[in-house]
């Protein structure tokens, strides 16, 4: 009885603190935003009242501005259209969908990846072949070539090959970087806390891995993800959602440029979850918007996914988190770890060249197996580190005879990833600001001058932070190991803004 009065107390409580919040919004910008918000059969309306809302936001905006890549050239008029970060709607996701059929309804077949990674020796040992030295112990001084050739090419040797060089090798000898019998391990594994790196076996049938993100507007790390990992993930799982974290409506910018063509290098492999509401209190609380949509992401996901097995690996990552290619395959090739595991992640904050100390270290994977008898098919149940808690993780442990031991791919001074912070050009970075969830305070989108494009650009050039402070950075090179992902590296020009801070004047730099 006590407790119900105190509920009904809470909410009340809770109502009371929504009614002032419209007001104050209301007062803020002299329209009844949230009220249009909150009612669906004024759409049309609510797409004009945020244009109008954004139109002054950007106005704002231009003011403390002197890029020209907020305004419109020929009118002087901000350009919504031209801003892919604009979180108004023009495009019910009907509209799209009617398009694709029912892309997020799509089932995904897993298959066997058919690809050889290891070689036979002599003696019937396995070697990695992107760990091995190839040209060393009998390999044929032609073959061994044309196997470094093809590696140098980025193309696997197809099993029918393997054969032909068998025989060559007597035993694997590893190349820098590559350990244990099979040259597989790398040296994140190696140099990781997994406890049982003595039972460390190659697969015969390589595990099938299942990457899961939620996309809001990371796409230059979202083609890095994509291209660090295509080969060594079988699917990724990406969810999107009509609203921003903070509730307000968002274009569904990753299903447009599904659908355009931006993505057809990866499109086969990418599983397209749409999450089509805001979850009741993700407004007033936001970690319960945060918490949902790794919720949703993980149960609408796999609930498509066909051909699943325990021992598939499943990772889930915010999109500013990229796991290593090398820390992936090795998931994938090797029998013997432990989970759930983490990844060290490489800190840094606007780009590359703020490096952070120490690592980000998140537990975010483990087997298809564990993610279903014991996390209950959630994610964001992986990310707390409470699965011992979790009334099903003994009988997961005996039923499957494995000690469930957590650790983490990397070490703090051996990098398994990047974790690249608020990593946009400045005009990403506002949109972060405007969309990040209620509940991580301050929310510093909440503070107008922290909005305008000059400030933002101020903090890139210095490394500093919204409260003011700049911490201590260690010095980077671009040329340094594990600087940034490779395909950052290798289209350098179209990626500058992460790369190097572009906003320090060239004597400054010297
Ligand atoms: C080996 O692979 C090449 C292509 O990489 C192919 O042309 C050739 O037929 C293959 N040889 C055998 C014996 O399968
Ligand atoms: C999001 O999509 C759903 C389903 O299409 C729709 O009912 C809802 O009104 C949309 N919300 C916004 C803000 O566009
Ligand atoms: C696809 O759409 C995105 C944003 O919506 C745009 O930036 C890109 O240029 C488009 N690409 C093509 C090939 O049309």
């Amino acid at each position: 009885m006590k407790k119900r009065c105190q509920r009904v107390f809470t909410i009340l409580l809770v109502g009371l603190c929504m009614v002032s919040f419209f007001q104050f919004y209301k007062a803020l910008h002299h329209m009844p935003l949230l009220q249009h918000l909150s009612n669906p059969s004024q759409h049309l309306r609510q797409i004009a009242m945020f244009r109008e809302f954004l139109w002054k936001e950007n106005k704002h905006l231009e003011d403390g501005s002197s890029t020209s890549e907020l305004t419109d050239a020929t009118s002087g008029q901000p350009d919504l259209q031209s801003m892919p970060w604009t979180p108004y709607v023009d495009m019910a996701p009907q509209a799209s969908f009617r398009v694709t059929g029912v892309l997020h309804q799509r089932m995904f077949q897993l298959h066997d990846d058919p690809k050889s990674y290891f070689v036979h020796t002599k003696s019937r040992m396995l070697c990695f072949q992107e760990g091995t030295k190839m040209d060393v112990s009998g390999v044929i001084a032609g073959q061994g070539m044309a196997l470094a050739s093809q590696r140098e090419k980025n193309t696997f040797i197809p099993a029918a090959n393997m054969s032909t060089f068998k025989k060559q090798v007597a035993r694997c000898q590893c190349r820098q970087g590559w350990h244990g019998p099979s040259c597989g391990i790398p040296t994140v594994v190696q140099h990781s806390n997994l406890p049982t790196k003595s039972r460390l076996v190659p697969r015969v049938v390589p595990r099938r891995v299942i990457n899961a993100l939620n996309i809001n507007h990371e796409f230059d790390l979202l083609h890095v993800r994509f291209h660090e990992l295509a080969d060594a993930v079988d699917v990724f799982m990406v969810c999107e959602s009509n609203y921003t974290a903070y509730g307000r409506p968002r274009k569904l910018l990753f299903l447009q440029q599904l659908l355009n063509g931006t993505f057809d290098y990866v499109k086969h492999k990418v599983l397209y979850v749409f999450l089509d509401h805001f979850p009741k209190g993700g407004r007033h609380d936001g970690w319960i918007a945060d918490d949902y949509l790794r919720t949703f992401l993980t149960k609408n996901g796999m609930s498509r996914i066909k051909g699943a097995r325990p021992d598939d690996v499943f990772i889930i990552n915010d999109a500013d988190e990229v796991p290593s290619r090398e820390a992936v395959l090795f998931l994938k090739l090797f029998d013997g770890w432990t989970e759930p595991f983490g990844l060290h992640m490489r800190k840094s904050l606007y780009g590359f060249f703020w490096r952070q100390l120490g690592t980000l270290d998140i537990l975010s994977g483990c087997t298809v197996g564990m993610l279903m008898a014991v996390y209950k098919c959630n994610g964001i149940l992986l990310r707390r580190r409470e699965y011992y808690t979790l009334p099903d993780f003994r009988t997961y442990e005996k039923t499957t005879g494995r000690m469930l031991l957590p650790w983490s791919v990397g070490s703090p001074v051996h990098y398994a990833g990047w974790h690249c912070s608020w990593c946009f050009k400045p005009e990403g970075v506002y949109y972060k600001l405007i969309s990040a969830q209620n509940g991580d305070f301050p929310r510093w989108g909440d503070f107008k001058e922290k909005q305008e494009l000059s400030y933002i650009r101020e903090l890139i050039r210095t490394g500093g932070w919204f409260d003011g402070s700049v911490p201590e950075y260690p010095p980077t090179n671009p040329k340094e190991h594990m600087f940034a992902p490779k395909y950052l590296l290798d289209n350098y020009e179209r990626y500058k803004h992460l790369l190097e801070n572009v906003y320090v004047k060239h004597e400054d730099k010297t």
